[in-house]
């Protein structure tokens, strides 16, 4: 791996301003491979010094990957003049990193939501090409029936085109409710295939499943954590080629 300036390599693992990394450095609070380091220019090599921050061992990433458990009110824009945005719930530091929705949820939408800045792997995810799949739990004001499973898999004119086919799953527990699955992102997309199946509204919505990853249920909404190396390296398999 190339060298990274030891200011930019405190600031991506720490989520850290370049200011406040810099502070920490001169405060004498990193070491580099034992020793400290007070040098913000300094060049660090990611696959082999040991940089630590109060003694805590730290792990270089050039890029952020969080899942957030969206609550309903919030909308995914970068900013809004009317609603509150998905990036009111992290710090500001997040924000300056460039951190970017991997597609939408609607305003009353909950559930999993993928943002990163790497911009790269986000295209791919959002591209029609690689047909990424996504899992909805829906509960509307009326019941499923089976006929709605062709009607979903028919698909429907959205814009002209028709939808790619979608799986509705209908829940064993409650009649009303549903597993909807698609392979691609339009506008209001499962609440338009609801309403195609007998004009049903959709009361509640969820996504528990992008790309291969589940929805960490610990989350409560509005909570949020890093993604573990194996659910990056999924997302990675899952843009090329692989499940
Ligand atoms: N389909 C919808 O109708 N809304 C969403 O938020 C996502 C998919």
């Amino acid at each position: 791996m190339s060298t990274v300036r030891l200011d930019k390599y405190v600031s991506s693992a720490l989520i850290l301003s370049r200011k406040d990394a810099f502070s920490a450095i001169r405060a004498g609070r990193i070491s580099v491979n034992g020793s400290v380091l007070k040098k913000a220019d300094a060049k660090v090599d990611p696959s082999s010094d040991e940089v630590a921050f109060d003694g805590k061992k730290l792990t270089y990433s050039e890029f952020i990957y969080i899942m957030l458990n969206k609550p309903s009110g919030l909308v995914c824009a970068s900013s809004d003049a009317r609603d509150k945005t998905v990036f009111s719930l992290f710090p500001k530091e997040y924000a300056d990193k460039g951190i970017n929705c991997v597609g939408r949820l609607d305003k009353d939408t909950y559930g999993l939501l993928i943002l990163t800045n790497d911009g790269s792997l986000s295209h791919k995810l959002l591209s029609p090409k690689n047909a990424v799949a996504k899992k909805y739990f829906a509960t509307c004001d009326k019941p499923f029936s089976e006929s709605d499973k062709e009607i979903m898999k028919n698909g429907i004119i959205i814009d002209g085109k028709r939808t790619s086919e979608a799986k509705l799953e209908i829940s064993e527990d409650d009649e009303n409710s549903a597993y909807i699955t698609l392979t691609e992102g339009k506008f209001h997309e499962v609440k338009r295939l609801c309403y195609a199946c007998g004009q049903k509204e959709v009361v509640f919505l969820k996504r528990v499943e992008f790309a291969s990853l589940l929805l960490d249920e610990s989350l409560e909404y509005g909570e949020w954590r890093n993604l573990t190396d194996d659910e990056i390296a999924k997302l990675r398999l899952v843009t090329e080629g692989g499940k």
